[in-house]
């Protein structure tokens, strides 16, 4: 589209950033940036202030992420949750605390790329969705702070797309849970929550469009919208959290998710066996 882009990755020497100087366009320029990183965010904004100088920088899109683990938000390690937190969201504020007056120079747009579990809650991302829901409040209050300099916020809420096959998290989960809760819970459960990774990767669309269609509009439009909503049910599932009771909501989400239909924790079963 003609558009000077400045990529951040996390490795600048890896197969991702060498395979995207190979697709793209001369006007890409990729930038070392672990967002978890203050010398790294400094050195990137180094960089690129030097280089758009008084002109500033029309758009600051944050897509950089980590999803964490799916479980029961008592077997997700402490560990996980910080590092949801590092990444999605403390990673957020500091690049933009420090890139927003290239922002303000151009009158711009700052784009975050939340999450549909940031919107509404869904069972067993509590560290991911957590970190989303931070971060989606996060842009809402920047947008009515940088109202006064013209700078535009807007925050997409995806859901479902085939970007990554997650690896294998049990091993993590068995290593930082007690012998009771792990007793409770039974090893049998644990391994069984890697299929709704499965699950949730097979439904997953493959056509990453709406979202890469939602940032331009995000970027480009005269009139951006503050929220996005691409992918299966993004829209749907947090009007219903929205507009329904509680309970209604949550087992709708449980059906959907096929909560039920998996096996149940060790100690819930011999107990309906007793009854
Ligand atoms: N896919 C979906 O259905 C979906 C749904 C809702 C929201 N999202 C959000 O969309 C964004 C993109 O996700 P994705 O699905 O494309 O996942 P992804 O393939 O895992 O992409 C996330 C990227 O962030 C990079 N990253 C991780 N930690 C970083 C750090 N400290 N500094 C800089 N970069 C870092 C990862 O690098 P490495 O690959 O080298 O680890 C990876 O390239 C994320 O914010 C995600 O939460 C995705
Ligand atoms: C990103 O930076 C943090 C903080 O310096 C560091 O702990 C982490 O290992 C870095 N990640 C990568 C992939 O280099
Ligand atoms: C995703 O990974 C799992 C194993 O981790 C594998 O069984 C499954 O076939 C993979 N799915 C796809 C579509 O690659
Ligand atoms: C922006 O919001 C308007 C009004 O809510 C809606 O009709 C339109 O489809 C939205 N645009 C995009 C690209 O999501």
């Amino acid at each position: 589209m003609g558009v000077l882009v400045f990529a951040g990755v996390l490795d600048k020497k890896g197969p991702g950033a060498e395979n995207l100087k190979r697709v793209c366009s001369s006007r890409l320029c990729l930038i070392q940036l672990n967002v978890t990183s203050s010398q790294e965010i400094n050195e990137a904004y180094k960089e690129i202030s030097s280089n758009v100088q008084d002109a500033g920088l029309w758009g600051l899109v944050h897509n950089a992420g980590v999803f964490g683990y799916i479980g029961d938000g008592e077997l997700i390690p402490l560990s996980v949750y910080k590092h949801c937190m590092d990444v999605n969201f403390f990673g957020v504020v500091q690049v933009t605390k420090i890139f927003v007056s290239l922002l303000r120079k151009a009158k711009g747009r700052l784009i975050t790329i939340s999450s549909m579990a940031g919107h509404a809650p869904m069972p067993r991302l509590a560290a991911y969705a957590s970190s989303k829901a931070a971060l989606s409040m996060f842009s809402a209050v920047m947008q009515q702070d940088l109202f006064k300099w013209d700078v535009k916020v807007s925050v997409v809420h995806p859901s479902g797309f085939k970007t990554k096959n997650w690896s294998r998290q049990e091993k993590a989960i068995l290593d930082t849970t007690t012998p009771a809760v792990k007793e409770d819970y039974g090893e049998d459960y644990i391994a069984s929550l890697k299929e709704q990774h499965h699950k949730m990767f097979a439904s997953s669309s493959a056509d990453f469009s709406p979202v890469l269609e939602d940032v331009c509009h995000a970027l480009l439009a005269q009139t951006p919208n503050f929220s996005y909503t691409p992918g299966r049910f993004a829209y749907l599932i947090p009007c219903f959290s929205h507009y329904l009771p509680k309970w209604v909501y949550d087992s709708l989400v449980m059906q959907l998710f096929q909560i039920n239909r998996g096996i149940l924790p060790r100690s819930l079963r011999s107990k309906n066996k007793n009854v």
